[in-house]
């Protein structure tokens, strides 16, 4: 596959939002402050912001460059780059984890629809107990599975329209009211009676909280936020262009992510203090029975404007989630397209089928297949497991060694730097956290959790 024959983005600010809106998502407002809560607060964070600075970024430059110089879909970017050797296994288990991802994902983001239609009929500003309102809607045999399906079928849309006309205009569409709305939302947050001890729970850290089970998650959660260890960016880069500076996307890409990720924590921790029953670790209903409180409590007073608010919150959620689900089901569309010779739209619908078939069972996780379990986890739960905290870190660690170990020198500095266009001051540390920390660093993580 020529790089002439394949589609790619058309500026520069259009790659930095559309991998910025893989980024950004569900991981940022709905998973973020799930963990933060469950493991004890501002040390995970701490921890987090580690991860994200030592491991994270290093790895998504390595992504991208794989990505862009093989201008191919991640499984076969690791035959063009190591042909006959093993390492297609890497690009394999890509595809595979984004598979896995997107079907439970879509649970999520399909319940994010639910909520906006919620929010629109007006249905949260009467009050109530949002606790129960999530609980009696997850565990519906069929309603979530059919919302599941239903942002299952806009994420195709999204990808037959094509990479420039369908990802690149929907994310710089996206991206920039994201940011806005968060804002706002960040400022009447602040404003809420719980704020103080919901400010302290993020900030003030806890150290005799730590254990290797929170620095797992901490990595683990770093590498799912930034889209990384599966391809997904590895996926976009192929579409870079020439003059896109690989760094520097890297660094904006996770230093968006890093701040709606904080302020998606400055949201709903101060509305957690605020209403009475709610604890931080209530798991993976926490922000949909918090948000809408935010919203009631907020705007008590005006009870227009919480409207408003709270159908253009969901709406946006809606929308983050989407930017992400589109980039997963690149990945797979785009290994199906082009490695079975099976036209784009086809492969689209291969995808959607296959997510909306599994999704279905994750789904019914919340309800009638709630005991459904295996070492104690829901199939919801284990298909988070695998992947983020297996998958997505070992990924991570293998795209580590082949960048810093495997592949020629040259051609890594060559892409970096645009041929020597562009000045590198850390290329040195860059290549040794590659071929030492970052492998090191994940290995010793996991083994320590595997050992017990
Ligand atoms: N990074 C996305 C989020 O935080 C999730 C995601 C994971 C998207 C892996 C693509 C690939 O919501």
């Amino acid at each position: 596959m020529h790089s002439n024959e394949r589609a790619n983005f058309g500026s520069k600010i259009g790659i930095v939002l559309a991998s910025a809106g893989s980024a950004v998502g569900l991981g940022n407002i709905w998973r973020f402050p799930c963990e933060v809560g469950s493991n004890g607060g501002a040390a995970f964070i701490l921890i987090y912001l580690l991860c994200i600075a030592l491991l994270g970024i290093p790895v998504m430059v390595s992504e991208f460059l794989i990505g862009r110089h093989s201008r191919a879909n991640t499984a076969s970017a690791y035959k063009i780059l190591a042909p006959g050797t093993q390492w297609k296994w890497l690009g394999f288990m890509g595809v595979i984890a984004a598979f896995l991802i997107l079907s439970y994902y879509a649970v999520v983001a399909g319940w994010t629809l639910e909520y906006t239609v919620a929010a629109a009929t007006d249905q949260f500003s009467r009050g109530g107990d949002f606790t129960a309102f999530f609980n009696t809607f997850v565990s519906n045999p069929w309603k979530p599975a059919l919302y599941m399906a239903l942002f299952l079928l806009l994420t195709h849309i999204v990808i037959i329209r094509g990479v420039k006309e369908g990802i690149e205009k929907f994310s710089k569409v996206m991206m920039p009211m994201l940011l806005l709305i968060i804002c706002i939302l960040v400022i009447c947050s602040f404003s809420m009676p719980g704020s103080v001890e919901g400010l302290t729970f993020l900030l003030k850290p806890d150290f005799s909280k730590v254990t290797t089970k929170v620095v797992l998650s901490a990595m683990g959660q770093a590498f799912f936020s930034l889209s990384l260890g599966m391809g997904c960016l590895c996926t976009y880069a192929s579409y870079f262009s020439d003059e896109a500076n690989l760094m520097k996307t890297a660094a904006s890409v996770a230093t968006i992510d890093t701040i709606v990720a904080v302020m998606a924590g400055f949201i709903i921790f101060p509305a957690v203090y605020s209403v009475q029953g709610l604890s931080p670790d209530a798991g993976p209903g926490l922000v949909f029975v918090t948000l809408p409180n935010v919203f009631q409590i907020a705007f008590g007073n005006v009870p227009w404007l919480g409207y408003i608010f709270s159908v253009m919150f969901y709406v946006l959620f809606v929308l983050a989630a989407l930017t992400s689900t589109i980039s997963l089901h690149e990945v797979s569309t785009a290994y199906i397209h082009e490695s079975y010779h099976i036209s784009r739209s086809k492969a689209a619908y291969i995808v959607t089928g296959g997510c909306i078939f599994l999704g279905v069972f994750c789904s019914l996780s919340f309800g009638v297949l709630s005991d459904a379990t295996w070492m104690g986890m829901t199939i919801f739960d284990l298909f988070d497991f695998v992947t983020a905290k297996f998958i997505m870190p070992l990924g991570g660690m293998f795209i580590s060694i082949f960048t810093g170990w495997y592949l020629d020198r040259k051609l890594v500095k060559d892409e970096v730097t645009n041929k020597g266009r562009l000045r590198l001051p850390f290329f040195g540390l860059y290549i040794f956290i590659l071929k030492y920390v970052a492998p090191l660093a994940i290995g010793a993580i996991f083994l320590n959790e595997l050992m017990k």
